[in-house]
């Protein structure tokens, strides 16, 4: 048996956590945090975050071999092996403000993790980094002179949310970067043997520590360009009457493209994507690349546009002003089955409305109480409404901005009849039936596709 331990019990260390407790029940696994609420909330029935499958995953093994904790520095003394998920936001401050990674949750932990220790330990990087962190926690590790071995190994995690359980359980791949030496080779070897628990062999790639670290990256950085690329001819297509699911689905059938990542949208939110383009920015920067730089700057700032042409497509359907208006937003979460809401296009459609002096009714299943907590002092300005029926009332237009299946099972005849007229709808993720809308009576605008007006 060995002691797992997670530090950071958030959207990755409590789902791959609870997956890890499932497959391997003959190692003990615990998760802590600093935020004492969080983690009494893991041990509570309520869990702190909706994710399908979750509450199956913790409730089997929590209190077997799956435990939260708050105390940090003991279970640090008592670990075998160390996964490491805190939080890698943008720094707001300093030198690469708005850019680079703000590591000092990272190095805090490093820091923690040396002062606690007395017998060997295997250091997982979990967290997304920029490349070569692991050289610096290293030298953090060895800089006093204790005769432990701490090995660092990067692992970085691939899940995404709605899904994480299901990414967990049956991942494309896992990857593991570590030292060529032999101790590298053998913390290595000891997660490569946890993760071989469930994961067939050779879909667990093995790398050099570096290629492992940039991957991730890299791999976030190609699926937000797919995004902003299709995101780009949707613009084109409202120019032209050509319709962006028609193009999309016949590019992805070539299979060198391939058809996921091409839905497009009011613009990809979430709290990784931005967060790890810009840091790839930086990086490239740093190394003194600039085109390179400016080629991945471009991702983010198409992202931008996307979410700009859509206020613009709101307020001059809605004869240039919104003010005083009832507008009802169908979702808050960054995409559906999470309710998650940082970097939420959601939030960003409501705030901008707001300015706009808009009545915004926001509607969601399941991720108002976070979005409350990230719209801040302007959450007073807004009407939280569970029901989305009830957010349709009297409302001049509905925007739906998140992909719940349950916003394309609504009666929208019923809705339709609720609502001033004209009644417009703005479907930012292209999920509903336009024409059955249209003729209902509802003006109907989506991305990348012919609007349907009445005169
Ligand atoms: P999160 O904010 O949900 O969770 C991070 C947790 O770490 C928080 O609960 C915080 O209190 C805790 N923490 C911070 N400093 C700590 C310390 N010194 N000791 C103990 N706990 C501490 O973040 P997240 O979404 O889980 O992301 C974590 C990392 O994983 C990030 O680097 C992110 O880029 C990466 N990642 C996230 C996802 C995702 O879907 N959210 C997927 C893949 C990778
Ligand atoms: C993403 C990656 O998919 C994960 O592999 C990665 O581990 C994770 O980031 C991370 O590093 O945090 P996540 O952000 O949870 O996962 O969710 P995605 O499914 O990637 O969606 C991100 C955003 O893109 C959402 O706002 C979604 O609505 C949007 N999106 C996605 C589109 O607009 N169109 C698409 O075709 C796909």
């Amino acid at each position: 048996m060995a002691n797992l331990l997670c530090i950071g019990a958030g959207h990755v260390g409590g789902p791959t956590m609870a997956v890890l407790a499932q497959k391997c029940p003959e190692h003990r696994v615990i998760v802590v945090d600093i935020n004492p609420a969080k983690i009494a909330a893991w041990q509570s029935p309520r869990l702190p975050i909706y994710e399908p499958g979750l509450e199956e995953a913790v409730f089997s093994c929590r209190g077997k071999n799956l435990f939260f904790s708050s105390e940090v520095d003991k279970n640090i003394a008592e670990a075998d092996i160390i996964f490491v998920s805190v939080n890698t936001p943008t720094k707001t401050f300093g030198q690469g403000a708005g850019k680079a990674a703000d590591l000092q949750y990272w190095e805090k932990t490093a820091r923690q993790i040396l002062q606690h220790s007395r017998t060997p330990k295997i250091v997982v990087e979990k967290s997304t980094l920029p490349v070569r962190t692991a050289e610096a926690m290293e030298r953090i590790f060895h800089s006093q002179d204790r005769g432990l071995q701490f090995d660092v190994v990067s692992n970085p995690e691939f899940l995404a949310e709605g899904t994480a359980i299901r990414d967990m359980e049956a991942p494309d791949r896992v990857l593991i970067g570590a030292r060529d030496t032999p101790s590298g080779r053998k913390a290595m070897q000891a997660i490569v043997d946890l993760y071989a628990h469930w994961v067939p062999r050779e879909r667990i790639l093995t790398t050099n520590l570096w290629s492992s670290e940039l991957s991730k990256l890299v791999a976030n950085a190609f699926l937000a360009q797919r995004i902003s690329s299709i995101n780009s001819i949707s613009a084109l297509c409202e120019k032209t009457e050509a319709d962006i699911q028609e193009i999309a689905h016949a590019i992805g059938m070539d299979s060198r493209i391939g058809p996921r990542f091409l839905n497009a949208s009011i613009g990809f939110g979430g709290s990784c994507f931005k967060k790890d383009i810009l840091n790839l920015v930086y990086l490239c920067e740093y190394y003194h690349l600039p085109e390179v730089a400016e080629y991945w700057e471009q991702v983010v700032r198409m992202n931008e546009y996307q979410q700009a042409r859509f206020l613009s497509r709101i307020l001059s359907s809605l004869f240039n002003t919104v003010a005083g208006k009832r507008i009802a937003l169908f979702g808050a979460a960054f995409k559906a089955n999470t309710s998650d809401t940082r970097e939420s296009p959601a939030l960003h459609v409501c705030r901008a409305l707001l300015e706009e002096r808009a009545d915004v009714v926001l509607t969601d299943p399941h991720a108002l109480d976070n979005a409350r907590v990230d719209l801040g002092e302007e959450a007073r300005r807004v009407t939280f409404e569970p029901d989305p029926y009830r957010a349709a009332v009297n409302a001049h237009a509905i925007a739906l901005l998140t992909e719940w299946t349950l916003f394309s099972e609504l009666d929208y005849e019923n809705i339709y009849r609720s609502m001033a007229k004209p009644a417009f709808f703005f479907d930012g993720r292209n999920i509903l039936d336009h024409r059955k809308l249209f003729q209902i009576g509802f003006n109907v605008h989506s991305i990348g596709k012919p609007s349907l007006l009445h005169t």
